[in-house]
């Protein structure tokens, strides 16, 4: 492990999930979100986009249980194995054949925890975390149902008051979690949706 990549250093949350036989400490960020904002139930049909290296997706395969369904996709493999109610495609989000979301959908929770290979130019990797989280509205946007829930991870910089803003056209109620296990250094935040609305608010409602 590299231990001068303070992203890469192992702490509690890295001991904790390795343990719980997950495969990496982001577990921990969805757990409490879920614990705060009660998201997933079983039965329950779920997108899980940048799913790898699989902590979420496993998480939620067990929340769901096997009357649930689960579309994972990244474009990197996992590093776990998913039961059977679970389908991972390979692919980047913004190439994904619309076809997949419409098989495993309407869905009742959308969750993105997509963040782009940073450069180190915090500007440029805002941006490029911005497009991600927009585009995961989008898919909750076309995919959500009537009274789903969104989770999404965005990187906070100028653009993140009109990108929660899309957030709030959706759902009745929007909030703003930051993980205690979330890095000190990091600008990550996750903006929740909940009770998806029948028709969006129009802009500037
Ligand atoms: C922080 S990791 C996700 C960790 C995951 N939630 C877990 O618990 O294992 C972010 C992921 O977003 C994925 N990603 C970034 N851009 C993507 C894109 N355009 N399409 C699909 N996946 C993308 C990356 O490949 C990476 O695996």
């Amino acid at each position: 492990m590299n231990q001068s990549n303070p992203y890469k250093k192992a702490d509690r949350f890295t001991e904790a999930a390795k343990k719980a036989g997950y495969p990496a400490r982001s577990v921990y960020k969805l757990e409490e979100i879920d614990r705060r904002a009660r998201i997933l139930r079983r039965g329950q049909s779920v997108v899980d986009l940048g799913a790898a290296p699989g902590s979420w997706s496993k998480y939620v395969s067990e929340k769901i249980g096997e009357k649930g369904r689960l579309l994972a996709i990244d474009r990197q493999e996992l590093r776990t194995t998913l039961p059977a109610w679970c389908t991972f495609v390979e692919a980047d989000c913004f190439e994904l054949d619309g076809a997949h979301y419409t098989e495993f959908g309407p869905f009742d929770v959308v969750l993105s925890d997509m963040a782009p290979n940073t450069s180190g130019n915090r500007f440029s990797d805002q941006a490029k975390s911005t497009e991600l989280f927009l585009h995961a509205v989008e898919v909750a946007r076309v995919h959500g149902a009537p009274g789903s829930s969104f989770v999404g991870k965005i990187f906070m910089g100028e653009d993140f008051p009109a990108a929660r803003a899309e957030v709030r056209k959706l759902y009745e109620e929007e909030r703003l979690i930051r993980p205690e296990s979330t890095r000190q250094i990091s600008f990550e935040i996750f903006v929740i949706g909940l009770r998806k609305r029948a028709q969006p608010l129009a802009p500037g409602a």
